[in-house]
C-alpha cells in the first residue's frame, strides 16, 4: 500500500522537480544534518542533567526551558527537511525498513521526551541517549538497507 503511494508520489511533478534539482536534496541534507546536531546535544544535556553530570546548580526546570525551544525547534526543522527528503525519493523511503524504524523510534522519543520532563529517572535518562543514537544510525542506514537489513529490506533484496 505505501509502496503503491510512494510510486504515484515519485511521479507527481513536485518529486520530479526535487529529482532533477540535487542541489536542493544535498542543501536539504545538509541542514537535516545541521538539526540532528542541534537536538542529540540539547537532549544529551538535558539527560545529563537528570542524571546528576551537569549543571546540578540549576533546577531540571531551568536546563529544560533554555533547551527545550532548540529541541522542538530542530525537530520542527528535522520533520519539514525530512518530509521535502522522502518526497524527493519516496520509493527508496517506503522500502526501507530502517525508515520506518526511525519513525517509530522518533514517536517513541518525544515521548521518552515529555515523560524525562515531568517524571525524571536515571533508567529513562539513558534510554534517552540510546533512542536518540539508534534515529541517528537508522537515519544513516537508509542508504545502506539492503546492506543492513538483507531480505527484510521492504522493497526486495
Ligand atoms: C521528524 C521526521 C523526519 C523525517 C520525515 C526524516 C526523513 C529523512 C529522510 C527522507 C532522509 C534521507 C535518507 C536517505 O534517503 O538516505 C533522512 C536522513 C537522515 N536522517 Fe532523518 N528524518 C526525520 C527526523 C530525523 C531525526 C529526528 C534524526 C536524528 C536525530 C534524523 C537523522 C537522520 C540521519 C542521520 C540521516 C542521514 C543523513 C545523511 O547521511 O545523508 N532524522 N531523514
Amino acid at each position: 500500500m505505501f509502496l503503491d503511494f510512494a510510486t504515484w508520489l515519485g511521479g507527481t511533478a513536485l518529486s520530479v522537480a526535487f529529482q532533477s534539482h540535487t542541489w536542493l536534496i544535498a542543501l536539504l541534507q545538509s541542514i537535516h544534518i545541521l538539526a540532528i546536531g542541534v537536538i542529540f546535544t540539547s537532549m544529551v544535556i538535558v539527560a545529563l542533567r537528570v542524571l546528576g553530570k551537569v549543571r546540578s546548580d540549576e533546577t531540571l526546570d531551568v536546563v529544560w526551558a533554555r533547551f527545550s525551544p532548540l529541541i522542538w525547534g530542530s525537530l520542527a526543522v528535522l520533520a519539514a527537511t525530512g518530509l521535502f527528503l522522502a518526497v524527493g525519493e519516496p520509493v527508496r523511503e517506503a522500502s526501507a525498513l530502517s525508515f520506518w524504524l526511525k519513525m517509530l523510534l522518533i514517536v517513541a522519543a518525544i515521548a521518552g521526551a515529555l515523560m524525562l520532563k515531568r517524571r525524571p529517572s536515571h533508567g529513562l535518562a539513558w534510554a534517552m541517549i540510546l533512542v536518540w543514537l539508534f534515529i541517528i544510525f537508522l537515519g544513516r542506514a537508509i542508504a545502506y538497507d539492503v546492506e543492513v537489513w538483507g531480505s527484510w529490506h521492504l522493497g526486495g533484496a
